[in-house]
């Protein structure tokens, strides 16, 4: 019996969602090149969502953009499934999820130059100051994205919280040697920007949104 998202359905995550936990032993092979959860689609560009949450972005993405692969890492096992679930459901091939802790995946796991760009759309704030250490942007982390990111690379960052939009803009400032900063102002179906599950409720309630790419130099 499934509970939560699943409302009483079992969900199927077969050939779509990747556990962690069923990864090679860190000690043993500790960098893995994900572009291999592809199969023969495996030499196509990849694209990476952090937070992916229930799949909405990838899930209305992927289908126009079939050239390329996106991999989305979520670390709550109920939208990993869920959205994982979701991506097999719409028949979608060029979608995998992960679930891991998507800063450490890339850290420790991920080869270089492997991906052209990192989605991270309506980051979880951590607004607590004792909890900034847990905000996915950090000075070590834009320094890992750099890393992962083929030549002229991009990461697209979307928030509606002021407070963590200074704290990336003071980072994106002080990583500027590595990225340069532009603006971002894609409109998608009915003026959304990436059309996430977070930015269709924020829409709805009338926050505004604060966005940037930030390109490999
Ligand atoms: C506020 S939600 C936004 C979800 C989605 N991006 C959207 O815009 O609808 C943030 C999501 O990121 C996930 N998340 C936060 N930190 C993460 C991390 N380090 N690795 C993987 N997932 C993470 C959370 O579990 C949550 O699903």
């Amino acid at each position: 019996m499934s509970f939560g998202l699943a409302r009483g359905r079992q969900l199927d995550i077969t050939g779509i969602g990747i556990e962690s936990a069923d990864l090679p032993d860190f000690d043993r092979e500790p960098i893995i090149d994900p572009r291999a959860w592809f199969g023969d689609r495996g030499s196509l560009p990849l694209e990476i969502e952090i937070g992916s949450g229930k799949g909405t972005f990838l899930v209305q993405q992927a289908p126009h953009q079939p050239q390329v692969n996106f991999l989305g890492i979520e670390w709550a096992g109920e939208f990993f499934r869920y959205a994982a679930d979701r991506v097999r459901r719409n028949a979608i091939t060029n979608v995998r999820l992960l679930r891991a802790d998507a800063v450490e995946f890339i850290r420790f796991r991920c080869p270089d130059a492997i991906c052209t760009v990192i989605h991270l759309y309506f980051p979880d704030p951590w607004p607590k100051k004792r909890h900034h250490k847990r905000r996915c942007v950090q000075d070590q982390s834009l320094r890992d994205f750099h890393r992962i990111l083929g030549n002229g690379g991009e990461v697209r960052i979307v928030t509606d919280h002021d407070e963590y939009w200074q704290w990336i803009e003071e980072h994106a400032g002080r990583a500027a040697d590595s990225f340069t900063r532009e603006p971002f102002e894609r409109g998608g179906p009915s003026d959304e920007i990436v059309g996430t599950n977070f930015e269709r409720k924020y829409r709805r309630e009338g926050r505004p949104f604060h966005a940037m790419i930030l390109r490999k130099r």
